[in-house]
């Protein structure tokens, strides 16, 4: 895709997220991948790991309904929402007094963990990739803490050194895994969304 059809996608997505009152252009990515891969439902406890600005909690809070619960975390505040089962919470997902937070939130184990976390850019390449797989290391690390067994699991991930070994560390936990990049997502970013069902818990079940 040319760099003006890119801008004017990006412009697309944009007008209709202002439009259908989303808080952020990502919305679209969730409810895309949602809605052919089923991650969310109704009645779902979701934990959302670098939420700001609250683009995806929105698309998680529609999804779980009134008997659900979204636990969003991010370095940034996130300005809450009016439904009483949206939680946020200011802080870095990679910190112990984080995850205490998390877990005190959950009170309980979560039937989903979403992140769209992204480091903030350097600017050098190499090192925001790497930086962005950490964070994916440590968005695994959460899920055998808090995903219920057969849970679900969205991260994103920009691809490049220690992608293939963070594939291989997901499929081991998850039943089924797919890479993916939602239409809303620019073709030519090296981002990448993976989508893993099915958590399974070293022979535990809960
Ligand atoms: C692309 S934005 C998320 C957009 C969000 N999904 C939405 O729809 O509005 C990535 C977020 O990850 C957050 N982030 C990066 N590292 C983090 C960390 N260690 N702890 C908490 N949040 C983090 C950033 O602050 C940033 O707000």
């Amino acid at each position: 895709m040319n760099q003006w059809n890119q801008e004017h996608k990006k412009e697309e997505y944009y007008k209709k997220a202002k439009q259908q009152d989303y808080r952020s252009r990502a919305s679209f990515k969730l409810l895309q991948l949602n809605r052919k891969y089923k991650i969310i439902k109704n009645g779902d406890s979701v934990v959302d790991l670098g939420a700001a600005p609250g683009g995806w909690s929105q698309v998680a809070l529609e999804l779980v309904g009134e008997d659900g619960l979204v636990v969003a975390v991010d370095l940034n505040w996130i300005k809450p929402f009016p439904e009483e089962n949206f939680w946020g919470i200011k802080g870095d997902f990679t910190a112990e007094e984080t995850l205490e937070e998390i877990r005190r939130t959950l009170q309980g184990k979560a039937q989903v963990v979403i992140s769209d976390a992204a480091p903030k850019l350097s600017g050098i390449k190499d090192l925001d990739q790497l930086r962005s797989i950490d964070l994916a290391q440590t968005v695994l690390l959460i899920c055998d803490d808090v995903l219920k067994y057969k849970g679900n699991m969205v991260m994103k991930v920009f691809q490049g050194e220690g992608y293939p070994e963070l594939l291989k560390e997901v499929k081991r936990k998850f039943q089924t895994v797919r890479t993916t990049k939602p239409p809303s997502s620019r073709k030519k970013s090296g981002e990448m969304y993976v989508v893993a069902r099915g958590f399974q818990r070293a022979g535990k079940q809960d």
